[in-house]
This record gives structure tokens, sequence and C-alpha cells, in this order.
């Protein structure tokens, strides 16, 4: 620091100094939100600044009067786009969907009456969206199990949601199922939930029970926290053959091919009926000229046997 070279060490214990230097690794995951607490509770007299690789991305004054975030701090380099928010009340810093280029060094200076500085190492490790996002398949009245994906920490929360309906929640060593009517009306007593792990269990699946399914990870640490979002797509597949959905559209396919079979008999026998009675009129009409339409009709009918044979043959 500039002041302990200049100043005595007394001098700025009072005015520049900063104490507390300390640092926190912060592993995340790309995707992934974080909060960079400050510790501060309510601020009056703080002001807070953020840096990111030395470069101000966030500050707040103690009355509010003067705020900013990324671009607004340092005009023209805009790093985060919208991706920053600060508490107001505590000046802690959130980055949200994290990226790889974020990674870097955070740091954390808390102006006072005793300054302090505080140092976030962060490394976003990047992840592919197909370990992300998972899809998976069940036949109906089988068992399904959503697993988080992370070992779950005792301070951790888990909070699964089907549609946007919650429908579990682990907080502390306190675990909840289905508190919303909406989700009671459709999972009753049809859920399990693994109060270690966090992950769900789907049982006597239905086929309404298809959609995504989102966990919230909310990874508690006294100086920061981490929010994570899994998706698992599920799909409830019709059992082959002993499903009624599936008999009926079969049985559906079987009428409708027979109705068109039918038809397209029916309309051979007429035509070939129509075609028989002209030849036979102009037959006993000895000088009239051979009917132009005769041959096209006599080509339609042929063409309409086929077609007739194979309807047939489907059924
Ligand atoms: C920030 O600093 C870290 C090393 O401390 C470096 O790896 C990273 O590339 C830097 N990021 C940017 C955007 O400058
Ligand atoms: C859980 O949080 C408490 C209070 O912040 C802390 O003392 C404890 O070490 C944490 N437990 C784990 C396993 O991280
Ligand atoms: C995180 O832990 C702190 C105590 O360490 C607690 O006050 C807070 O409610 C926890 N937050 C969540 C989301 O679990
Ligand atoms: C919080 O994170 C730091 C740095 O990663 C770690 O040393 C500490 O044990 C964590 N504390 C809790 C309560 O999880
Ligand atoms: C999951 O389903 C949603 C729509 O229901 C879709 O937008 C999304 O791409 C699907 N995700 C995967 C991984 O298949």
């Amino acid at each position: 620091m500039i002041c302990r070279k200049t100043f005595s060490l007394h001098y700025c214990v009072f005015c520049l100094g900063f104490s507390g230097v300390g640092s926190d690794k912060v592993l995340v995951m790309e995707g992934d939100s974080v909060t960079l607490n400050t510790g501060v509770q309510t601020k009056h007299q703080e002001e807070i600044k953020w840096y990111f690789n030395n470069t101000r991305i966030a500050q707040i004054s103690g009355d509010l009067s003067f705020i900013c975030t990324d671009v607004q701090c340092n005009e023209g380099t805009e790093r985060f786009r919208h991706r920053l928010k600060l508490d107001h009340q505590t000046g802690s810093l959130t980055i949200m969907n994290t990226r790889n280029t974020d990674s870097g060094e955070y740091k954390l200076k808390i102006f006072s009456r005793s300054n302090s500085e505080k140092i976030f190492i962060v490394s976003v490790s990047g992840v592919s969206s197909a370990e992300r996002d998972e899809v998976k398949t069940v036949e109906e009245g089988e068992s399904v199990t959503l697993d988080p994906g992370v070992v779950k920490n005792p301070n951790d929360s888990m909070t699964w949601y089907f549609n946007e309906i919650l429908i579990a929640e682990i907080t502390g060593d306190q675990s909840k199922i289905c508190t919303d009517v909406q989700c009671d009306e459709r999972f009753r007593d049809r859920l399990k939930l693994d109060h270690l792990t966090g992950s769900l269990t789907i049982m006597n699946t239905r086929n309404t029970d298809s959609g995504e399914y989102t966990l919230q990870i909310n990874i508690n640490n006294s100086s920061f926290s981490i929010t994570r979002v899994k998706r698992v797509n599920v799909t409830v597949t019709a059992v082959p053959g002993s499903d009624l959905s599936s008999a009926a559209v079969a049985g559906i396919v079987v009428v409708v091919l027979l109705v068109f079979a039918a038809v397209a008999a029916a309309v051979v026998y007429c035509r070939r009926r129509i075609h028989t009675a002209v030849q036979q009129d102009e037959d006993d009409d000895g000088n009239s000229q051979p009917d132009p339409n005769g041959i096209p009709l006599k080509e339609d009918a042929s063409l309409n046997q086929p077609q007739a044979e194979t309807a047939s043959k489907t059924i």
C-alpha cells in the first residue's frame, strides 16, 4: 500500500489502512449465479467498492447517493452486460449466469471508520448443457428418480419445481413435499424425497407427469452463496399394447381403413355398372358414335382397382 511507504502505520490504520485481508476460493459452474457477501448488515456510513481484476465494477455509497455497476462505473468497458446485481442494503454483489470469462479476482473494499478489504478468487468451470440438463423416459406406472447431480452439503437448500409449481423443498433439516394445492392434486402421495441427497422419486407415474422438472440448489457459505439450476425433462410413455389410449388409436386406424376400403370398392363397382350401362345403350342405338368418355372411364376404373386391393391388403 502506497500510504505505508509514505506515512506512518499509525496514520494508515485510521485513514487508508485496510484490515481483514483474506481470500475465499469460490468454485462455480457456468450458468450459476453467485453472490459475494460483504458481511455488512445495514450500511449507513460505509462506502462499498467492488473490483474485478483491478477494474472497478460496482460501487455504492452509504446514503445511496452514488450507485454504479459494470459499464456505469467505467465507461466503455462492459464486461457483465446486465449480469451484476448490487444489494442496496448490504452492498453484496451478485453475478448472474456466470461465464468462463468471469473467472478472476474480485476485490471488495469497504470504506468506513475501519476500512476493510476482502478478496474472492472465483473460478467458473464449464459444463456442457447435456451435463446440466437431463432427459428421462419412463413407462407409465413405473417410478423415476431425479438426481441433483451434486453432493449435498447439509447447509445447502434444494427446491424442486414441476412446470413452475413448487413440489418439494429441503432447507436445513426440514423437508416439505407438496404443500401446494396444485401439487397435491397432481402428485398426491406419489413423491418421495431423499432428505440426505435431495433426489426426488415420482412413483406410479402417469402420462400427466411428463414435463420439465427444475431443481434449484442454493449452496450456502457464510461469505458467499451459489444458486444452481438443474433441469430434467421427463417423458412418461404409454406401455405398448396394454394401454387404453393406444388401443383406441389402433381401433380408429382400423375403422378408417375399413371405411376407405368400402368406399373405394363402392366407387369401383358403381363406375363399372355405369360404364356397362352406357355401352349397352350404345349397342342398342346402332348408328351412334363410340362414346369418347368410354375409354377414360375404363382407365379410371382400372386405376381404382389396385388401390382398393392395396387398401384391403393393409387390413
Ligand atoms: C482476470 O485475472 C485472472 C488471473 O488472476 C485471469 O486468468 C483472467 O483471464 C482475467 N480475466 C480478465 C477478463 O481479464
Ligand atoms: C454449515 O453452516 C454453519 C454456519 O454457517 C457452519 O458453521 C458449518 O461449518 C456449515 N457446515 C458445513 C458442512 O459446511
Ligand atoms: C445460509 O446460511 C445462513 C447462516 O450461515 C442462514 O442464515 C441462511 O438462511 C442460509 N440461507 C439459505 C438459503 O439456506
Ligand atoms: C466457505 O468457503 C470457504 C472457501 O471456499 C471454505 O474455506 C469454508 O469452509 C466454507 N464455509 C462453509 C461454512 O461452507
Ligand atoms: C426440455 O423441455 C423444454 C420444453 O418443455 C425444452 O424447451 C427444452 O429444450 C428441453 N430440454 C432438453 C434438455 O431436452
